[in-house]
């Protein structure tokens, strides 16, 4: 089976790189350089060179702030983006995979959101993947759309500047209280535990809509006092609300994806645990 990867030095797509080592998939990894999601003529030719039986697009225009100041951007390389991927795979026979993300839902719930609940985005970079979730969907009619949270990587993420593993880790460095919410509740997921989650979904050719998250969820508060433990570290770590957080962007209060669909993964603590080994962080 051969598999285009789009975003391949993303957090989840370079973890999709290290971690997929199936004979039965011959993997084709292409990043920016190789070819702009934005351009239609530039994605077609990739695409259309490496022939793939399944797309992947990891790709995404993901910081907040820049997406609610530029939603035009944010609409055109998540969603026109998204369609360019999908219509240039359908025209091959290929299969998509869309990444998607918990921010289609507006939070309002307090148990975790299954594949089939009413998406309702709080903010653009949200709008922007609903956008592309039925774009995609719409052009290509083998697609899996897989909504993922929280992500964390080795890579971390170029687009955002880093992870939130290692900017708390940064912020305990410099010895400064240490301000996080402790009212926002998501399920934060290694790219690692996604990544090998996903393969058997790709190699079934499964369609339709998934959800890949850490089994359950905790506030941020909860997840960086986590991190700290696991670490041997005592930052003075302080709870703060939204509110007093003062974050001028909407984000969806209790975004725990939960499924129906897939094997769970594991509990958001064991996927911590893997990270920080792996990154050095904490002993192996
Ligand atoms: N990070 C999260 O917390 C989170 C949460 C929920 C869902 N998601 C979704 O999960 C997916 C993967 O996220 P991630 O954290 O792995 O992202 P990431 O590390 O920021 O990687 C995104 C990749 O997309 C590439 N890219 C951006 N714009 C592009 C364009 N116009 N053309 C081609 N490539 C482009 C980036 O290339 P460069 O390195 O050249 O910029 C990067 O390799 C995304 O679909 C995202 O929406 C992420």
């Amino acid at each position: 089976m051969r598999v285009l990867l789009l975003g391949a030095n993303g957090q989840l797509g370079s973890d999709i790189v290290r971690l997929w080592h199936d004979p039965a998939i011959t993997l084709i990894a292409a990043t920016r350089q190789d070819a702009d999601v934005t351009d239609e003529a530039l994605i077609r030719d990739l695409v259309e060179r490496a022939r793939p039986d399944v797309t992947i697009n990891t790709t995404a225009f993901h910081n907040l702030p820049q997406c609610e100041e530029n939603p035009e951007l944010a609409f055109r390389v998540n969603a026109a983006g998204g369609w360019n991927v999908a219509s240039a795979a359908a025209s091959v026979g290929s299969a998509l995979v869309q990444i998607s993300t918990d921010y289609v839902f507006d939070g309002e719930e307090r148990t975790p959101y299954l594949e089939y609940d009413a998406r309702r985005a709080v903010n653009i970079y949200g709008a922007a993947k609903i956008a592309t979730e039925d774009a995609v969907r719409i052009a290509n009619s083998k697609t899996l759309v897989a909504r993922v949270s929280g992500l964390y990587g080795l890579a971390g993420s170029a687009g955002k500047g880093g992870n939130f593993v290692e900017t708390m880790l940064r912020l305990a460095r410099e010895g400064n209280p240490i301000r996080v919410v402790a009212d926002q509740v998501t399920a934060p997921t290694s790219t690692a535990e996604i990544a090998e989650a996903l393969l058997p979904l790709v190699k079934d050719g499964v369609t339709g809509t998934v959800h890949l998250a850490a089994a359950e969820g905790c506030s941020w508060h909860t997840f960086a006092a986590a991190i700290f433990e696991i670490c041997g570290l005592k930052p003075d770590l302080q709870a703060v609300s939204t509110a007093e957080f003062g974050a001028p962007l909407a984000r969806p209060m209790y975004s725990v994806l939960g499924t129906s669909r897939a094997p769970a993964l594991r509990h958001w603590r064991a996927g911590l645990e893997r990270y920080l080994r792996e990154k050095g962080h904490a002993p192996a």
